[in-house]
């Protein structure tokens, strides 16, 4: 089988590397890729961007590609499954209305409503002036979102009115942010998940649970970020399964059995494990309850590359049963293995990028494949003395650490990420350290 995987981040890295190891696999192109996945082992990069719909679609059909995995969400959002499968091509990812559930945050907000599934509390605005009056006359209303999608940069966490407000003020007036339309929502409080899984328009199977580390700097400070490590399986998880699984799994499952709710591809349910500060029910008073943050309709970066490398299954079978409703027929094994993936970026992450400064991978020698290197923001220069790995982004690479509990996996993705040359590198010390301390008790 031949695959054509678009995008060129750390996330598409870690599927041309798990899909290389199908058998099942003969070929796989990747547009753009990077210069990791240059490298990968049956992978060829191909020089199409992510929104060149056209040449990716003739790319497709001229070298009879039998799967298209879609990474990014803008070519999703845009309409790319609709234009390819138009033409006759076998794709893995939501069409544009499915992909509105990541797009627009007001229309998930709705659909949380409907299934009756908990979400924080919410309202919507279309000009700045609505937008305040809501801060202004509710206590509550301190999460400013941007509507549309924004790189995770569209969302302001706010300890009062006045930041609230300045908050509007930036994305309304910043020029950065072209929606009219906010969502303004409750401040809830408690750990989060990233809860992935595969969809085929009927069954929902979900993935290994991971949790990201959104903000840029240790101990949770400074600006969200796309995520600057992640670490599964989650224990959180494990304690609070079962209200999962029938507060937020099955309504959904359910919606999709019932045609009320129509995906296929990767929904990413983004949970947070609220703990009610203040309860006046005083029995419920140490219960997190889960609560549906919001959803994204692709795989999440970096926690595909924490959780691909303890998938025990064949990926390019898992994806390509969600492309004719045969999920149901795929069991997914798991390794018990914990993995720690901690992301390299650069110094100036997320405000400004790396471009051009070389960096050096360890070479894996060993073939260990407990440490694994997922490239994102590099690329593959071909210099008079041979070839050169140069940076390219804002996040760089991901060093992906396993072993069989989480201290030890968070060593080893340490210990890679040490040995990796580059001048402005920089990456956030505490990746996973409140579980494995957890572990360890
Ligand atoms: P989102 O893109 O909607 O997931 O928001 C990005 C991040 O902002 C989340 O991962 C949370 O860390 C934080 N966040 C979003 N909504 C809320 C909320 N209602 N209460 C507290 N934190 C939030
Ligand atoms: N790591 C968060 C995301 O992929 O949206």
């Amino acid at each position: 089988m031949k695959v054509l995987v678009v995008g060129g981040g750390g996330r598409e890295h870690a599927i041309c590397w798990k899909l290389s190891l199908s058998t099942r696999v003969r070929q796989i192109f990747c547009a753009p890729g990077n210069g990791g996945t240059a490298k990968c082992d049956k992978t060829e990069n191909i020089d199409i961007a992510a929104m060149d719909f056209d040449k990716l679609i003739a790319f497709a059909k001229d070298n009879a590609i039998d799967l298209v995995v879609i990474g990014p969400d803008n070519p999703l959002a845009e309409g790319i499954v609709d234009s390819m499968e138009a033409q006759g091509l076998r794709v893995f990812g939501p069409n544009k209305s499915q992909a509105k559930l990541e797009w627009s945050k007001a229309y998930a907000k709705e659909v949380l409503n409907q299934l009756n599934i908990a979400t924080a509390r919410f309202a919507t605005a279309n000009s700045q002036q609505t937008a305040e009056a809501i801060v202004k006359a509710n206590q509550w209303a301190r999460v400013v979102k941007a509507d549309g999608l924004a790189l995770g940069k569209g969302v302001f966490v706010c300890a009062s009115e006045d930041d609230a407000l300045q908050a509007l003020n930036t994305i309304y007036k910043s020029g950065k942010f072209s929606d009219k339309k906010v969502v303004i929502e409750e401040m809830l409080s408690g750990e989060e998940i990233s809860l992935l899984t595969l969809c085929d328009g009927k069954t929902l199977t979900p993935l290994l649970p991971s949790q990201d580390h959104k903000r840029r700097f240790d101990d949770d400070l400074g600006p969200n970020t796309g995520g600057m490590g992640a670490y599964a399986p989650v224990q959180l998880y494990e304690k609070h399964k079962e209200a999962i699984q029938s507060r937020v799994l099955e309504p959904l499952q359910k919606a999709l059995a019932e045609g009320k709710l129509n995906f296929k591809g990767v929904l990413y349910i983004g949970l947070l494990m609220h703990h009610e500060k203040s309860s006046a029910d005083k029995s419920s008073k140490n219960q997190p309850e889960p609560y549906v943050l919001e959803f994204n309709a692709r795989f999440g970066d970096p926690e595909t590359q924490t959780i691909l490398p303890l998938l025990q299954s064949d990926l390019f079978d898992a994806l390509y049963s969600c492309t004719d409703q045969t999920l149901d027929k795929q069991q997914l094994l798991w390794s018990k293995q914990s993995s720690c993936c901690v992301i390299g970026a650069a110094q100036g992450y997320p405000d400004s990028s790396s471009k051009g400064e070389t960096i050096t991978f360890p070479a894996n020698e060993s073939n260990d494949a407990n440490e694994i290197i997922f490239q994102a923001g590099t690329k593959l220069l071909s210099t008079e003395s041979g070839e050169q790995t140069v940076t390219d982004g804002g996040r760089i690479f991901a060093a992906v650490g396993l072993a069989d509990n989480m201290a030890e996996a968070r060593q080893r993705a340490y210990k890679l990420i040490a040995t990796v040359n580059c001048q402005s590198l920089d990456y956030r010390r505490d990746i996973a350290k409140r579980e494995a301390t957890c572990q360890s008790k």
